[in-house]
């Protein structure tokens, strides 16, 4: 028999049995959301991209004006960064095939941290190999130092993974909802215990901007923390380009840690906390993922500091994909869709349902235009369809797309 998730979700019943019971056999009593199901929207044969992203881009051998995907500033291809990549390459090969915690060091990746320490004005900072383990290594790097993990219930899926591996309980709140949250920590905590709220800092299916401040409050009467995936974040928002926090007017540091990726922005790969040194001295010390692993590929984190030093170096990006993100806004509510007003480069909107949004896909690929149709964490069942745009696209570009969906929807 399947127990409801409603049920269970932040019920003390809940509670216990996530403290106890392997995920698999949670996930079944609805404990949590119970993985990503299945992500392929429907289609038969993925796409295959045969060439580098950009606002226009070959997907399946043709080229089409490509809103897909979350290279923001194009930077995926930037020659500066192959160069970087390639040097780095021939000097150290792909890596040093030891962790880091032994003889896995690498002046790169060194330089690297150093990078990113400053670029976030943090203290002290950590890379490893993937955005998708941020959320894991700062739930990991807390342990010791909370007593249950509250989840925004639209996480991404990497978000509810980490937390989940910090085999501590696990309970949600409502999406976006820091009233929720202040209820839910008053009704699962015993005097003394202390939370962690894990969140994306922005959520990637509609772009919504999770309003941190009023989480930390939240927190105030806790000795707790909060952990913010910035995946979307990172170089986009914030008049610096150091996310959600900056943008929120939030300063990290105490009860504010925050991580972030590499791939998206900064045209790299890899995910990354900045942090005080004795954070990430704790980090270093205590995640799996950090000493049980070889280091990140040498090539891959020398153009990852190449793509951070451009996107510090050209905050005109910045403020080019904020034109293009409010005139493709714009045109939407035009036509109809109010998609907000917020700067994030994702536009996702919803038609009446599944087949009308694959419909509307299609016709744009056979008119030359990709816009992704998916399911993701936080989409309705049903999908929706999402524009991502690039600094790197004209306004002519936005234009069309917005000419090519007036004839659709
Ligand atoms: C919130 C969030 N965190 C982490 C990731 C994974 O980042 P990466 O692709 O760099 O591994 C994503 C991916 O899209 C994401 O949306």
């Amino acid at each position: 028999m399947r127990i409801k998730r409603t049920f269970l979700r932040g019920s003390a019943l809940g509670r216990f049995f996530a403290s106890c019971v392997p995920r698999g056999f949670s996930e079944e009593l609805g404990l949590g959301p119970a993985g990503p199901g299945d992500l392929s929207g429907g289609r038969s044969a993925p796409f295959v991209m045969t060439g580098p992203p950009g606002p226009e881009t070959l997907i399946n051998g043709r080229r089409y004006l490509y809103f897909g995907g979350t290279g923001y500033f194009g930077l995926q291809a930037h020659q500066d960064m192959v160069r970087a990549g390639v040097k780095a390459w021939r000097k150290y090969g792909m890596h040093s095939a030891a962790s880091r915690t032994g003889f896995g060091n690498n002046p790169v990746l060194s330089d690297l941290e150093k990078r990113i320490a400053e670029y976030f004005g943090a203290g002290d900072s950590v890379y490893f190999a993937s955005g998708y383990l941020s959320a894991l290594f700062m739930a990991q790097g807390m342990a010791g130092r909370f007593d249950a993990v509250f989840v925004d219930e639209n996480s991404h899926f990497s978000v509810l993974d980490g937390a989940f591996s910090a085999r501590k309980p696990l309970l949600f709140y409502r999406h976006m909802d820091p009233s929720d949250l202040r209820a839910r920590l008053r009704a699962e905590l015993k005097p003394g215990q202390r939370p962690l709220v894990v969140t994306d800092g922005v959520f990637p299916a509609f772009g919504a901007i999770a309003p941190v401040r009023e989480l930390a409050r939240e927190l105030e009467p806790y000795d707790g923390a909060l952990c913010l995936d910035d995946a979307h974040g990172v170089g986009v928002l914030g008049e610096n380009g150091r996310g959600t926090c900056e943008h929120s007017g939030l300063e990290p540091g105490g009860g504010v840690i925050m991580s972030g990726t590499l791939s998206k922005a900064f045209g790299g790969y890899g995910g990354f906390v900045p942090g005080t040194p004795e954070l990430i001295s704790r980090i270093r010390r205590t995640v799996g993922a950090y000493g049980g692993t070889n280091c990140v590929p040498v090539p891959v984190a020398a153009a990852s500091a190449k793509g951070l030093e451009l996107v510090r170096s050209h905050p005109e990006w910045r403020r080019k994909l904020r034109h293009n993100v409010a005139r493709l806004r714009k045109g939407m509510k035009k036509l109809g869709f109010d998609t907000g007003d917020s700067p994030v480069p994702i536009v996702a909107w919803t038609l009446s349902g599944a087949d009308e949004m694959k419909k509307v896909q299609a016709a744009l690929l056979d008119r030359g235009i990709a816009v992704a149709y998916m399911k993701y964490s936080g989409t309705p069942d049903c999908g929706v369809l999402r524009a991502s745009v690039f600094s790197s696209h004209t306004d002519a570009q936005i234009d069309r797309l917005l000419a090519e969906l007036s004839g659709l929807v």
